[in-house]
């Protein structure tokens, strides 16, 4: 796959819409995640093809040490050829680059081969609470 991986590259709300919507199997929203991730993220990671939105990832922050993987999406017609890795690798770097210590991500068991085996994370018991 010839893909080219951006960090903090500029995209169209709609297109990460469309890939949030795919990825998550819920109808297509009209999220600002331009404006979202602008204001609070340290960063995230776009995948292109040929110009067009293939994959995205969030990179979340604390403001310090700690960043957080949230969203990461890869068109379904595109999985399974290292897109998702490519995006990891580059937060991963990022992040180091941006002074963090610690990438964080949680998951659920099925995607452990993902982001143990493939990008390298280590297992960590984490907590969550469903807040509505
Ligand atoms: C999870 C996701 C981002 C992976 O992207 P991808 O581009 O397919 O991943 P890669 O091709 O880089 O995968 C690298 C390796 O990780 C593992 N892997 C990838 N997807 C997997 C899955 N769904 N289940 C189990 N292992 C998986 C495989 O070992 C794979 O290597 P292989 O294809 O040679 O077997 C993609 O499936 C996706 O967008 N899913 C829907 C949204 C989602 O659940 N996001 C994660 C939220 S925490």
């Amino acid at each position: 796959v010839d893909v080219h991986f951006e960090w903090r590259a500029t995209f169209a709300n709609a297109d990460v819409n469309a890939l949030h919507a795919a990825g998550f199997d819920h109808a297509v929203l009209d999220v600002d995640w331009k404006g979202q991730v602008e204001r609070h993220s340290l960063g995230w990671v776009c995948a292109f093809d040929a110009g067009c939105l293939v994959g995205f990832v969030n990179v979340a922050w604390d403001g310090g040490v700690h960043a957080f993987v949230l969203d990461t999406l890869v068109e379904t017609a595109r999985r399974r050829h290292g897109i998702g890795r490519g995006l990891l690798d580059m937060a991963v770097r990022e992040s180091r680059a941006a002074g963090c210590e610690w990438l964080h991500v949680d998951f659920e068991e099925d995607l452990g081969d993902f982001y143990v085996a493939a990008c390298g994370f280590t297992p960590t018991p984490a907590g969550l609470i469903a807040l509505r």
